[in-house]
């Protein structure tokens, strides 16, 4: 069987029919709460055996809402990294900072990046030692009794963003060294510890505030309801597209891995994790406006061409993820409908 082949059987074991589709999944997570994010009953949970799950980049934006919800599974324990005060990865790897064989870690959830493309620009050697987690891999890979199930965050930025709709048996091309990196971690993932990883290409993530301590760069929602009830004209971008994902989309995605390792256990998968819709940010702008009763005329559509970021941008990196709907036997919630329940509070509706 060709390489391409394979992946496409192994796509097709997650694709799912449109009536599964429509059916609740029983981890949906209900948007509207905040810190107690699991909205199901813990009966069917409590009969799967415990497992122990080692969250890193806890501190971050995305993994303050993991641990919360992985936290809250009564079959967890759940054990946080948080960020390079615990476990920097610009540092030597060091087996003690884990505990070397004797503790037993069923699944590895890895939201640790230096996760800004500009960041990543600007001191790109510590971008590559963060993003590039050599010492993670090797230490689970070379574990005898116990290999974890890896989870390991990647980017839409892998692709070069010539076309839409990446499908994950496309080329990966990056333009900017964020989505080198990543491409570089993808890559040691398949090769040292074929078996037992899921590589989640993630879009921009979308949700409220960071649920325990907010995090300290502008989150795109919110962002567009401030500076467009500020009153004043604001630019947007109308060239570049995006599939911007639910931050609770996310979090259910790792869930359901941690709670369906076993299926990972004889393959790696690769899963592109982006929104059903293909938008500029002058597209969301407007949704946004739209929503909050604002005034649509405040957005300037403007070429993304016209600004300096200091870094390269990829124009196009929407993507078909109708495989993780498959994995997930759901839909992934809209941008529109994320917005209305993240931004709720702020609207007052
Ligand atoms: N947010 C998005 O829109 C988005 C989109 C696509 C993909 N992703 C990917 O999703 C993952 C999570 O993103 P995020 O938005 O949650 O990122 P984030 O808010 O920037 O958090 C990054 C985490 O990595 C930790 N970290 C940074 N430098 C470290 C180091 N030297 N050693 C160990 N940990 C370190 C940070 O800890 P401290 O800084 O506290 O030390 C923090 O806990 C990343 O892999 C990111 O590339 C995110």
């Amino acid at each position: 069987m060709r390489p391409d082949e394979k992946t496409r059987s192994r796509a097709a074991k997650f694709s799912r029919s449109d009536a599964q589709m429509m059916m609740p999944h029983p981890l949906r997570l209900d948007l509207t709460k905040r810190y107690s994010v699991f909205n199901h009953s813990s009966t069917a949970l409590n009969t799967k055996p415990r497992r122990t799950v080692l969250l890193l980049g806890a501190t971050g934006y995305l993994g303050q809402f993991v641990q919360l919800a992985l936290g809250s599974v009564p079959s967890i324990l759940l054990i946080n990294k948080g960020g390079s005060r615990d476990l920097d990865f610009t540092k030597p790897w060091d087996d003690d900072n884990l505990g070397k064989d004797d503790i037993v870690v069923d699944v590895v959830v890895n939201c640790a990046a230096v996760s800004q493309p500009g960041e990543c620009a600007k001191d790109p050697e510590r971008a590559r030692l963060v993003n590039v987690p050599r010492g993670l891999v090797e230490w689970i890979a070379r574990r005898k009794n116990n290999k974890p199930l890896l989870i390991h965050l990647s980017t839409d930025h892998v692709y070069e963003g010539t076309r839409s709709f990446y499908k994950e048996t496309d080329e990966v091309n990056p333009v900017n060294h964020y989505g080198a990196t990543k491409v570089e971690a993808e890559r040691l993932i398949r090769s040292l510890y074929p078996c037992r990883h899921v590589i989640l290409r993630s879009s921009i993530i979308i949700g409220p505030q960071a649920p325990i301590t907010p995090v300290n760069r502008p989150l795109l929602l919110q962002f567009i309801q401030t500076a467009l009830a500020s009153g004043k004209p604001t630019s947007f971008f109308d060239d570049e597209w995006r599939c911007p994902v639910s931050v609770h989309d996310v979090v259910d995605v790792i869930t359901a891995c941690t709670l369906r390792a076993e299926e990972f256990e004889h393959a790696g998968e690769t899963f592109n994790l982006g929104g059903p819709e293909r938008l500029s940010r002058a597209d969301m702008a407007e949704i946004v406006s739209d929503l909050c009763g604002l005034d649509r005329s405040l957005i300037q559509r403007v070429s993304a061409l016209t600004v300096n970021r200091g870094v390269k941008s990829p124009t196009d990196i929407s993507m078909d993820s109708s495989k993780i709907e498959g994995f997930l036997g759901r839909r992934l919630t809209s941008f529109k409908e994320t917005a209305r329940r993240c931004l709720s509070e702020r609207i007052g509706t």
